[in-house]
């Protein structure tokens, strides 16, 4: 009984290691295939200093991998490298400054098909404003008062503008929406003040908007 428990106690244990290293290898993998390519792309500085990788995490679907870059890369070659870098580890590369330091963060994460929506909260209006590579985008309107979304034709502008406007309205915000377009805000219209014509009452009323934002 005893060499029986033994026994299965140690095959379980050679189970549990290999799963480990199984495991192990797996999360491996995308990293490893992001330093081959960053190894690829030879960012060297003249000194012979390369990017580090400073930090990785795992998120719900992806890794993200933050490289910090040595002085003395070229702005540049950074931006004309990045985008190949994002094509060959199909993720998202973006760049930013901390302190003096260029941090370059690689998301290998999918951008899903459909998020669902999830009113955000927060102390001022917080608006939702979709998805990233890293996670959720919501900023607050105290903090982000202008706004301004482009993109071609079918890209998603509308639904954008409709998120927000959703968001102010269940903030209780007092919402006046100019759509001289006429249709795309037409659902509003028992919510908030939809003006959809040019008139002079429409100009007023624009001068009027100005007028209370500044005071
Ligand atoms: N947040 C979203 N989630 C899922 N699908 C979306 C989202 N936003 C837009 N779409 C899809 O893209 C289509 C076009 O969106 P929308 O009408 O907002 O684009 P647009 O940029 O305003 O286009 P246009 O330039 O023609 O006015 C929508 O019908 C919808 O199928
Ligand atoms: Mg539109």
């Amino acid at each position: 009984m005893h060499t029986f428990a033994t026994y299965t106690s140690s095959v379980m244990g050679v189970c549990e290691l290999v799963a480990t290293r199984i495991l192990n290898s797996r999360k491996r993998e995308p990293i490893a295939a992001v330093l081959d390519t960053m190894d690829a792309l030879g960012f060297e500085t003249r000194f012979g200093q390369r990017p580090v990788l400073s930090h990785y995490h795992r998120t719900p679907t992806g890794w993200c991998l933050m490289f910090e870059l040595p002085p003395g890369i070229a702005s540049r070659e950074v931006r004309d490298k990045a985008d190949h870098f994002a094509e060959q580890t199909e993720g998202t590369v973006t760049m930013r400054a901390l302190g003096r330091t260029l941090i370059m963060d690689v998301c290998l994460r999918p951008l899903p098909e459909r998020v669902p929506y999830v009113q955000p909260q927060g102390g001022d209006v917080p608006l939702y404003l979709g998805e990233s590579a890293t996670g959720p985008v919501v900023v607050g309107l105290a903090k982000l008062p202008h706004l301004f979304v482009a993109g071609q034709t079918g890209a998603g502008k509308t639904n954008t503008l409709r998120a927000v406007v959703v968001a102010a309205l269940q903030a209780k915000a007092q919402v006046v929406i100019i759509d001289l377009k006429g249709l795309d805000f037409a659902v509003f219209e028992r919510h908030a003040t939809v003006i959809d014509e040019e008139a002079p009452a429409t100009r007023r009323r624009v001068v009027w908007l100005g007028f209370s934002l500044q005071h």
